[in-house]
């Protein structure tokens, strides 16, 4: 495994990429709008927040649709190659827009533009992407889109610098009450079927004062939920020996006065007592637990470069239940994983019975270029995986309506997210538990917290009564 040092942006470089957005202002015909069209996961809606939060800095505002803005920038996922065609159709199809306004900047960033041989590709075969940059350097954006309009030629960066801990971007949030917080960045775990280690570099955490000081400038805004981001949370700190644990950064923001905070993601592996510990204690942690498993085979697993077993897995979900038996358990499937037996699958399927989650992420494994996996023989026929995600999503939906069963006549604290576009009375929000709850309300509860008695479920989503009300 290559190692690859942390690269801490410095204050100098931060402030010299704050000058070309301040410039930028000045530029003659330089973009106004900007719209940021965003793929992937929750890592890419936060990197779109700062995106966003440059943009803005630089004198521009957002506009409705792609169609209308001056500049467009795809933050693109690579996760799957589905989502990878998704990006770059959508890339393509900007061209014939750009055609009938040929002043309009294409942008490309993300984890796409960090695959291998990615940034050549598009200077060879994208002539219209204007800009473009990788994850580890979205705080050039001011920089290269300054080039970019100043010189009228495409700026290319991906960087070297793949690792980079960058302090001080601003933000646009989405929502006024609830944020993410990403507490570390990149992933070490090497899962062979993954990419992500490759496009987000290696592990590196924030410093807990710089998190607590998001944390506690948030609170002071009025937000009522965290969600703690990284793509493994229980590694938090080990690259900063001396510094504190996941767990004890989540008793510290809990005392920030902060109503609720929620993480993603924990690996099973890594999954302490500590961390179970914490959820049987502390009030302010919502009571859900997302815990991909991917496989419900051993031999699977080990092939995945997992490093945890079925029966492991098994251990401590019984311990979280005995700990906190409210706490909802959610995970992440994949099937037709290269040389999945028949026998493996329903391994996987008996494991989906026995823990029954309240909800799943089921996908088909992709093969992505440069990982392990993409090289192991026993390539499953598609038809054979399609049948196979079918009956996977099958069961779940069995197991998420009898978990929805159990919550009927409950009364649960539900953060109010939003109206319905259809039925101004009707309103949804979020359980701790993170299942969606719609109810009548009226528009003064965005954004609080509520007492919400359950009365009914559908295939997704609980019914209630607003109580009080
Ligand atoms: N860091 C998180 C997951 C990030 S990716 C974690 O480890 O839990 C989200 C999910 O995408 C993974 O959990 C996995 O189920 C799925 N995934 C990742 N690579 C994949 C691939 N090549 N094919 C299919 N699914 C994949
Ligand atoms: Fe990918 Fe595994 Fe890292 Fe998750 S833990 S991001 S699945 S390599
Ligand atoms: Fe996320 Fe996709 Fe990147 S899942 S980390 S946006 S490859």
């Amino acid at each position: 495994m290559e190692r690859e040092q942390t690269i801490r942006i410095s204050p100098e470089e931060m402030e010299a990429q704050r000058r070309f957005a301040r410039e930028f202002a000045h530029l003659p015909d330089r973009p106004r709008t900007y719209h940021i069209v965003t793929y992937g996961c929750q890592m890419n809606v936060h990197d779109s927040e700062k995106l966003a939060g440059m943009l803005e800095e630089m004198g521009m505002t957002p506009a409705p649709t792609r169609e209308e803005a001056d500049f467009v920038l795809h933050n693109t996922c690579c996760i799957r190659d589905n989502a990878e065609r998704k990006a770059l159709g959508n890339v393509t199809w900007l061209k014939e827009i750009k055609k009938q306004r040929p002043g309009m900047l294409i942008g490309v960033c993300g984890c796409m533009v960090q695959e291998p041989g990615m940034a050549e590709k598009i200077l060879r075969q994208y002539p219209f992407v204007d800009v473009a940059f990788g994850t580890g350097n979205i705080y050039r954006l001011p920089e290269l889109l300054y080039r970019a309009v100043d010189t009228r030629r495409r700026t290319v960066a991906v960087p070297q610098e793949q690792s980079t801990l960058i302090e001080g971007l601003p933000i646009r949030r989405e929502s006024p009450f609830q944020s993410y917080v990403t507490i570390m960045y990149g992933c070490n775990n090497f899962c062979s079927y993954c990419i992500v280690p490759y496009v987000r570099g290696r592990e590196r955490s924030r410093s807990a004062d710089d998190i607590l000081r998001e944390v506690e400038g948030l609170q002071k805004q009025g937000v009522q939920e965290i969600m703690l981001l990284g793509q493994n949370v229980n590694s938090y700190g080990n690259d900063t020996p001396g510094g504190i644990t996941f767990p004890q950064l989540l008793r510290r923001i809990s005392q920030t006065g902060i109503p609720r905070v929620r993480f993603m993601t924990s690996h099973p592996k890594d999954l302490s007592d500590e961390l179970i510990a914490e959820f049987a204690e502390n009030p302010v942690l919502c009571r859900h637990l997302h815990l991909p498993v991917q496989s419900g085979s051993n031999a699977i697993l080990q092939a995945m470069n997992r490093r945890y077993t079925r029966e492991s897995y098994l251990e401590k979900v019984e311990k979280i239940r005995k700990a906190a038996p409210d706490v909802g358990l959610t995970t992440d499937l994949i099937v037709a994983f290269p040389g999945e037996t028949d026998q493996d699958f329903e391994d996987t399927m008996d494991l989906v019975r026995q823990v029954c989650f309240d909800s799943a992420f089921t996908f088909i494994y992709s093969p992505r270029v440069g990982t392990r996996a993409a090289g192991m023989p026993g390539r499953i026929d598609p038809a054979l995986a399609t049948e196979r995600i079918e009956r996977l999503i099958a069961l779940q939906e069995e197991m998420t309506q009898k978990r929805f069963a159990e919550m009927i006549e409950k009364t649960e604290s539900v953060l109010v997210t939003g109206q319905s576009r259809r039925n101004e009375k009707q309103f949804t929000g979020k359980t701790s538990r993170n299942i969606s709850v719609n109810f009548e309300g009226s528009s003064e509860m965005i954004g609080k917290i509520v007492p919400v008695r359950i009365t009914a479920a559908s295939k997704t989503t609980l019914r209630g009564q607003m109580q009080g009300a």
